[in-house]
């Protein structure tokens, strides 16, 4: 469906004729919930009416080139070291005196910046200043996990703690502003970009995206420790075919909605389970102060220079009031998706859709002439530099433009204890997004004393721990496994051997290879276990880096094949950035634990939960597959026709995998003791239309040994006008539970969350609906567990 196509979304054309009942519309203003009170620009962006009032002053004395300007971003020259000489400097310092650079970005240090504010302040005519902005996703000097691996903690507050805390370290570096957070869903693996977000679900997707903005954010924009944060890549761009990435995402407007909408609309939001008090309740409602338009083509139309997108559904729809900056170069490349004629063509596509500052690709050069020309029209660039000059008040930056840039508090200056701090919680927080798949026999936790143990593996003694999004960062003091393991394991218990390099596909293996695989085999049979460190290194994930299959690559499988052959206990380590095929021996291993990219603390928090010191308590954030080829595979895809029964035909089976049935599916994780799942029951058998249903289920453990458990809330809508997902997650808590303790856990389920989006051709002009009727629910260890019951929403007393 074109659904790019269509006017706005409110007074959209609908097919006349109605085949189905909706009995409630949804708006999406109902589905706000109380954000209706916030919709002022002024109080949206905490700018006051009277800055409001100045800032438009501020505009009419801009000439064109100067409003120009302030929706330029570019990127500092390379290094951190200022080069007066450079023709590169030259310019960006023309530049600025010239008021033509809005911002910034790619380059740190108090001293350089501030000296770069300085001329923007007191040497251009207008005295605007910069934000200076950089790539900070999981941390600035203190590397916490990357986004997938933390949001396998299912603790969104655990984000907010490590946003916030890389938001301190990177105000303290001389930077304003970090593209981040990554929120796009992703149902692909193939994608290489997976990494960066928090997976597969919109539930929990959204619950990171909000507690990751309020995290860099903080509770006030202006502070000097609140990092501006940017929603990104609106949108869809999860979605491209073949998890390809750059390519197109073509979906239905529902899907767009359902899957790909709601971590972005989470912004204005107010219901979340990372909210404690009030003022954090507030700092959501506050927002991102800025969100970055995506490098494809959505339903045909670039999302950069897509006006139904940037302007029907983030502006009218969602209110968004801060600015929208495009990807790197995504507007100049408009040309290259044969949408624009030329640069001048994409800027004037990019600005009319709604895009406010463009980053890196120099096309809005091109707008005095547009607007000269009447291409472009006054009032939307003025829109454009209000929204640019709104945010920089609203971050405090016209009363205070040096507030990152105080040299006598640059970190780490004086900060022994932040730093102490921010370690121990980059320990903690590795620890939780470890995801243990499998334990056979109990061989996990290890012993301390009294066990052999070979660490095979190439990056068990490697510092390449973060992945992803990490610019600087501070390596020096990275904790491989080994030395997470010597921690904690007298010498004489420990081998190393390298084995195989990541990527290495030699199926012969001779050489080095040869070499190190008989090294490899002669560790394994002096040891009680071998922990074999198997996976994806940094140069294997992130942007451009989509694959054509998720099996390891044949180096790494053909060891493992080698190890196994000596009948040692194995416990593979899998460094990942997506889900990956495991076969063969790796499947077969006595114990898989996922440890993703985890950052600074890595091999401490490895060794914490290997040996039992930390119970294991991560979940999957997204499905690992049984075959590669099962991609798009997702637990929350929608009912078939002919569900797939594995050994029958004619179904939705592929000839050799059952279907959408996951190896390891979201939300599954072990912990070390034995959890059991009562049967859930309701504190009634019907929702009232206008109440909620009080859900709750005992959750006992029987074993020996402490756990965390998240328990998970799954909903599936039985009949309804549109298929409905097989399961969709409603919500989540993890709990800890003593050994021989059982918790009762209650949930509470409402009307607005058991809404979809409108089938297409029907006569409504709302977007969402509700439905009454038979739903099922489960309350369950993950989204492939659990025996559902049946609940019923009660229909309204009176159909108008
Ligand atoms: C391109 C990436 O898509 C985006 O996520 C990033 O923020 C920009 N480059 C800037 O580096």
């Amino acid at each position: 469906m074109l659904f790019a196509a269509l006017g706005p979304s409110t007074t959209r054309v609908r097919w006349p004729g109605s085949w189905l009942e909706p009995v409630e519309k949804v708006s999406t203003a109902m589905l706000r919930r109380g954000f209706e009170a916030l919709t002022l620009a002024t109080l949206v962006l905490g700018t006051s009416l009277l800055e409001d009032e100045k800032i438009k002053e501020l505009m009419q004395q801009m000439t064109l080139d100067e409003k120009v300007g302030q929706l330029e971003l570019l990127s500092r020259p390379w290094g951190d070291d200022f080069n007066g000489e450079s023709a590169q400097w030259q310019e960006t310092l023309q530049r600025i005196k010239g008021g033509k650079l809005g911002a910034l970005f790619n380059g740190q240090g108090v001293e350089i910046n501030r000296e770069l504010q300085r001329v923007a302040v007191e040497e251009s005519r207008l005295g605007i200043p910069l934000i200076f902005a950089a790539d900070v996703w999981h941390g600035m000097w203190t590397i916490f996990p990357a986004p997938l691996a933390e949001a396998a903690s299912w603790e969104p507050h655990l984000a907010y703690e490590t946003a916030r805390a890389s938001a301190v370290e990177t105000t303290a570096s001389g930077l304003m502003w970090t593209f981040s957070p990554m929120v796009d869903t992703a149902r692909d693996q193939r994608w290489g970009r997976n990494l960066e977000g928090a997976g597969e679900d919109p539930f929990l997707g959204e619950a990171f995206a909000v507690a990751r903005v309020q995290g860099f954010q903080g509770n006030d924009t202006r502070a000097n420790d609140s990092l501006a944060s940017c929603l990104k890549h609106f949108a869809g761009y999860g979605g491209v075919l073949g998890g390809l990435d750059y390519s197109e995402s073509d979906m239905s407007e529902a899907t767009f909605r359902e899957v790909f909408l709601p971590p972005f609309s989470a912004f204005v939001e107010t219901n979340t389970a990372t909210c404690e008090c009030e003022s954090e309740c507030a700092a959501i409602r506050a927002g991102a102060l800025t969100i970055m338009s995506a490098f494809q083509a959505l339903g045909g139309v670039p999302a950069t220079g897509n006006r139904w997108l940037l302007t029907d559904v983030l502006r009218s729809e969602l209110g968004f009031k801060g600015f929208v900056v495009t990807d790197y170069n995504a507007d100049g490349e408009m040309v290259n998706h044969g949408f624009a004629a030329n640069q001048s063509d994409a800027a004037r596509l990019a600005l009319s859709a709604g895009v406010d500052m463009s980053m890196h690709s120099g096309a809005f050069r091109h707008l005095p002439d547009l607007v000269s020309n009447g291409s472009v029209s006054h009032e939307r660039l003025d829109e454009a530099v209000l929204n640019v000059l709104r945010a920089k008040a609203a971050m405090g930056l016209f009363s205070n433009p040096y507030k990152t840039l105080d040299p006598s508090k640059e970190w780490p200056k004086g900060q022994g204890d932040k730093i102490e701090a921010h370690e121990q919680l980059a320990r903690r927080a590795a620890r939780k997004s470890l995801v243990l798949l499998k334990n056979e026999n109990e061989i996990l936790p290890l012993k301390k004393r009294g066990q052999r143990i070979a660490v095979i593996g190439w990056w068990a003694n490697s510092t390449d721990t973060d992945g992803v999004g990490v610019i600087w960062g501070n390596k020096s003091h990275t904790v491989t496994l080994l030395q997470g393991l010597e921690a904690v394991l007298d010498s004489s218990q420990l081998r190393f051997v390298h084995g195989v390099d990541p990527s290495d596909a030699s199926t012969l293996l001779h050489g080095l290879g040869k070499d190190s695989l008989a090294h490899a085999v002669a560790a394994a049979r002096w040891a009680d276990v071998v922990l074999l460190a198997l996976g994806e290194s940094s140069p294997m994930v992130g942007e451009a880096k989509s694959v054509t299959t998720l099996e390891l690559p044949l180096g790494q499988r053909l060891l493992a094949e080698a190890v196994a052959k000596t009948k040692t206990p194995t416990v593979v380590l899998l460094k990942n950035g997506r889900a990956l095929e495991l076969e063969g021996a790796v499947r077969n291993a006595s114990a898989i634990m996922v440890t993703w990219f985890l950052g600074k603390m890595t091999g401490h928090a490895i060794a914490d939960v290997l040996f039992g010191d930390y119970s294991p308590s991560g979940r999957l954030p997204i499905s690992f597959p049984i075959k590669s080829g099962q991609q798009p595979l997702y637990y929350n895809h929608l009912s078939s026709g002919r569900p797939c029964i594995w050994g029958w035909g004619w179904n939705n089976c592929y000839r050799d995998a059952p279907g959408r049935e996951a190896l390891f599916s979201f939300g599954h994780g072990l912990t070390y003791s034995i959890v059991e799942y009562g049967s859930p029951w309701l504190d009634s058998p019907s929702m009232p239309w206008d109440g909620e249903l009080g859900i709750f289920c005992n959750i006992s453990n029987r074993g020996q040994r402490a756990a965390h458990e998240v328990v998970q809330l799954y909903v599936h809508d039985m009949v309804a006008s549109r298929v409905r997902p097989v399961k969709e997650l409603k919500g989540f808590q993890k709990i800890w539970l003593q050994a021989q303790e059982t918790q009762t856990v209650r949930f509470r389920l409402k009307r607005e969350q058991l809404a979809f989006a409108t089938p297409p051709h029907s006569d409504s002009t709302m977007l969402y609906m509700v439905e009454p009727g038979k739903f099922l629910l489960w309350v369950a260890p993950s989204s492939a567990a659990g025996e559902p019951i049946e609940f019923h929403l009660a229909g309204p007393p009176r159909l108008i």
